[in-house]
């Protein structure tokens, strides 16, 4: 995955550090645009990963920002897009939020709860303006990816329920600083299953129908994100296959005239191109396995503690041929702290230095500074 000349300068840099290819991030991005045709708005989702270089390039792709929070839609203008290409989604927008996205004129608010209607549009009524908004509809459909990250069911707390629709329109006829532009949807990440998405298409024509029966057309249909990527083989796909993903959508969604899809794309964008080194600070053996401690941890890549998430590891400097067993751990004083147990590695020492692959999504984004860690550097490879 790396070369020699790019494995002399990692080994240069104080590690931990995320290294991201931004050669890889580039040609990803033209795929994206090469079959997700003209007709489509990108959104990218900066929660993925809102380091600014790489939003540089996502900004220069083309691609609109999809925020989650005020300082995401501050990040997104900071790096020079256009307030007309951010939305700003998320079930508890705080009012300070609204209020710097309403003075920044953002393109659209994705509502998720009738009580929000009723808080932007007060927001909106103080600074006179009317905000466009599109409604989060929960489609009750199962992502069938991990249940920290389904958010289409029912049972989660994301978006509006189809059976309070006729509440929404009546109440969306009494308020005068909001106006509804479109329908959102987002049913979960890491989905790996081109299947949800037909449902979700099917879902999405019934509910768009109902709308038109009920006199609204909506000039938009966001269709969210959630594309998995390929975590336990990375070189086999570091570009995931956007063709058969943009396909189901153009076979199975049954849109009105003049109505435009958007996505909000986070993961299968960013995923691939970043890569977290770590060294091995030592290695001691356990009962059944041995340890590896690393100097990066559950701080800097917080999936595996969290969703029990695999992330590919790899010794990027052993020369030794001999395979070992190996828990990969960090230096947190947390169990969870461990990047994968029983991990078959070329016989590992201290100073060897490690990359735990497919760490350029919801890695630098979830980091924390738990036990006063500072943030890992970064190291950009072109
Ligand atoms: N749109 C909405 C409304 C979302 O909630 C998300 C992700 C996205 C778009 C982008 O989804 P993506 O294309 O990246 O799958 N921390 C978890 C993932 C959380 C995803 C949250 N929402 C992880 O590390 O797997």
């Amino acid at each position: 995955m790396f070369s020699n000349k790019q494995i002399e300068r990692i080994k240069k840099k104080q590690t931990p550090f995320f290294v991201y290819d931004l050669n890889l991030l580039q040609n990803t991005l033209t795929a994206l645009k090469q079959h997700a045709g003209n007709d489509v708005k990108i959104h990218y989702a900066l929660k993925a990963n809102s380091n600014l270089k790489l939003l540089d390039c996502i900004k220069k792709a083309g691609l609109g920002a999809d925020c989650v929070s005020g300082n995401e839609v501050k990040q997104s203008i900071k790096c020079g897009f256009l307030p007309n290409d951010i939305v700003f989604a998320g079930v508890g927008k705080i009012d300070h939020e609204i209020n710097y996205a309403l003075e920044q004129n953002i393109c659209c608010f994705n509502v998720e709860s009738i009580s929000e209607l009723f808080v932007i549009n007060q927001l909106a009524a103080k600074q006179h303006k009317k905000a466009a908004i599109a409604l989060r509809v929960n489609p009750n459909i199962d992502a069938y990816t991990h249940k920290y990250i389904t958010t289409g069911l029912q049972e989660n707390k994301f978006g509006i329920n189809p059976y309070e629709f006729e509440e929404v329109i009546q109440i969306l006829k009494t308020l005068s600083h909001v106006e509804l532009i479109g329908l959102h949807f987002h049913i979960g990440s890491q989905i790996t299953s081109l299947v949800p998405f037909e449902k979700l298409c099917t879902r999405v024509n019934e509910i768009n129908q109902w709308f038109i029966e009920h006199g609204i057309y909506v000039e938009s249909i966001n269709l969210g994100g959630g594309l998995g990527i390929n975590y336990h083989e990375p070189d086999s796909e570091v570009i995931v296959d956007f063709k058969s993903y943009f396909d189901v959508f153009r076979n199975f969604l049954k849109l009105q005239p003049n109505q435009k899809i958007h996505f909000e794309l986070g993961r299968s964008i960013v995923g691939q191109c970043g890569t977290l080194i770590a060294s091995v600070l030592h290695v001691k053996k356990g009962i059944n396995t041995n340890f590896a401690i690393l100097d990066a941890g559950m701080t800097e890549l917080i999936r595996p503690a969290l969703y029990e998430a695999y992330h590919k590891i790899e010794n990027i400097t052993s020369e030794n041929s001999t395979l070992l067993k190996y828990d990969i751990v960090g230096p947190i004083c947390e169990s969870s702290d461990c990047f994968g147990k029983a991990v078959l590695l070329p016989e590992t020492k201290r100073g060897d230095i490690i990359a735990i692959r497919s760490a350029g999504a919801y890695g630098e984004a979830m980091s924390l500074n738990y036990n006063l860690r500072k943030p890992a550097g970064k190291l950009y490879l072109k």
